[in-house]
C-alpha cells in the first residue's frame, strides 16, 4: 500500500548537507519502487542557522520539524566554536533544544560488527565478531538539563530524574529486549548517585512486567571496561543520559568505522534520524565522507514509519555495497568512490538490484547502475 509522509531534513553543518543529500536519493528511489509520496521540508540548524539568524534552531525549522511525520538530520558543529568556552550561542544549543522541544526522550544507537570489516575494529576480531547490541539512553533528563549555574567560587549542574521519566524509556528499552535476545543491561552509578539508585529501583519494578527479558545491571565504570573485554556479552544497553552519550562513543568504535552507525531519537510524537558522526568540519564539500550511517538512519525511519519491507532493502543495499567494495576511502583506504556514487549506488541498488550491474563493472567504478 503505497503512503504520504511529511519528512523534515536538516542538513546542519560541515558534512552534514553531502551525507543528507545521500538519504534524501535513497528515500527517493524508496518512493519510487514503492509508489509512496515523501514531502521535503528542509530547514537550517546549527552553526550554519547561526550565521544567517544568530539561532541555532530558528522557529521555522522547528515548526517543520513539529509537522514532520519524521525527520533526518546531518550533523552540527564549527570549530569556530569548539575553541571559544566563552561563545554565548553554539550549535550544540540547537540539538539540545530540538531534544526537548519536541520530546525526543529515547536515544537509541544500535552497534554491530560486520563481518566485512572486522579487521579494522581497534579490538581483537575474536573479541568483536558477533557483537549486536543497542544501546537506550535517556535523552531529555539528568545532568544535561538540571539547573546550572555559577557560584561565587564555583559552579553546578544538578541531575534530576523524575518516575515518569524512567519509566517510558525503560518500557521501550524492554518491548525492544523481547524482540532480540530479550536480556537488558542497566548501566548506572548506583553505588554512589541517587539517581541512579532511583533508575534501579524503577527498572527492578517495571522488569516483572518482562518475565521473558533478563535483567542485569552493571555500574558505569564497570560497564566501560567490559564494553572493551567482552562487547559480545551485551544485548539492550539501557541507561540515563550522560552514561549514555559516554558508553555510545565508546562503542561506536568496535565495530571499526564510526561512519556505519544510525541512531534514532523518538518520543510520542516526531521522531529524529541521524547518523551518529559528527560535523567532520575537514572533510567538509569534499565528496569523501561516507554517506551509510545517514543511509541505515533513514532505514531506521521507514521501520519507524512502519514500512519494513523498505527498510530491509535499505539494509541489503548497503550490504552489497560493502561487499561490493563500494565504500569511501575511510573504509577502504585505496578506494576512490566519493560520498554521492556510494548514494548513487544505494539508490541504484534499491531500484534495479544487484543483478543489472556486473561483477566486474563493480570493481572497476564501470557499472551500468552507478
Ligand atoms: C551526542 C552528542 C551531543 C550530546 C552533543 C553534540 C550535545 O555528543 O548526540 O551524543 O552530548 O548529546
Ligand atoms: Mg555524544
Amino acid at each position: 500500500m503505497s503512503v504520504t509522509k511529511k519528512i523534515g531534513m536538516l542538513p546542519g553543518d560541515g558534512i552534514g548537507p553531502e551525507v543528507v543529500a545521500q538519504g534524501r536519493k535513497v528515500l527517493d528511489a524508496i518512493a519510487e519502487k514503492f509508489g509512496h509520496h515523501f514531502d521535503y521540508a528542509y530547514g537550517d540548524v546549527g552553526a550554519v542557522a547561526i550565521d544567517k539568524t544568530g539561532n541555532p534552531l530558528p522557529d521555522d525549522t522547528l515548526a517543520i520539524c513539529e509537522q514532520s511525520d519524521a525527520f533526518l538530520f546531518g550533523a552540527i558543529g564549527h570549530p569556530k566554536y569548539d575553541n571559544d568556552p566563552s561563545a554565548k550561542v553554539r550549535p550544540e544549543q540547537g540539538l539540545l533544544k530540538l531534544r526537548k522541544s519536541l520530546g525526543l526522550f529515547a536515544n537509541i544507537r544500535p552497534v554491530s560488527a560486520y563481518d566485512s570489516l572486522l579487521h579494522m575494529s581497534p579490538l581483537k576480531a575474536d573479541r568483536i565478531a558477533g557483537v549486536d547490541f543497542v544501546v537506550y539512553r535517556e535523552l531529555t533528563g539528568g545532568i544535561y538539563f538540571g539547573k546550572k549555574g555559577r557560584t561565587e567560587d564555583g559552579a553546578y549542574d544538578h541531575c534530576t530524574y523524575s518516575n515518569y521519566e524512567i519509566d517510558r524509556i525503560t518500557h521501550l528499552a524492554f518491548k525492544a529486549a523481547q524482540y532480540r535476545k530479550k536480556q537488558i543491561t542497566l548501566i548506572d552509578k548506583a553505588n554512589v548517585l541517587e539517581t541512579s539508585r532511583l533508575w534501579r529501583e524503577r527498572v527492578t519494578k517495571i522488569a516483572e512486567a518482562y518475565p521473558d527479558v533478563t535483567l542485569t545491571t552493571m555500574f558505569v565504570d564497570n560497564a566501560a571496561m567490559q564494553m572493551i573485554q567482552n562487547p559480545k556479552q551485551f544485548d539492550v544497553i539501557l541507561t540515563e543520559n550522560m552514561f549514555g552519550d559516554i558508553i555510545s562513543d565508546e562503542a561506536s568504535v568496535i565495530g571499526g568505522s564510526m561512519g556505519l552507525l544510525p541512531s534514532a531519537s523518538v518520543g510520542d510524537k516526531t521522531a529524529m534520524f541521524e547518523p551518529i558522526h559528527g560535523s567532520y568540519p575537514q572533510a567538509a564539500g569534499q565528496n569523501i565522507a561516507n554517506p551509510i550511517a545517514t543511509i541505515l538512519s533513514v532505514a531506521m525511519m521507514l521501520d519507524h514509519l512502519g514500512l519494513v519491507d523498505e527498510a530491509i532493502d535499505i539494509r541489503q543495499a548497503v550490504k552489497s555495497s560493502l561487499i561490493n567494495g563500494m565504500v569511501t576511502a575511510d573504509i577502504s583506504k585505496h578506494s576512490s568512490y566519493g560520498t554521492d556514487r556510494i548514494g548513487d549506488f544505494i539508490a541504484n541498488h534499491i531500484l534495479d538490484g544487484i543483478e543489472s550491474c556486473s561483477q566486474s563493472n563493480i570493481k572497476i567504478g564501470l557499472s551500468t547502475i552507478i
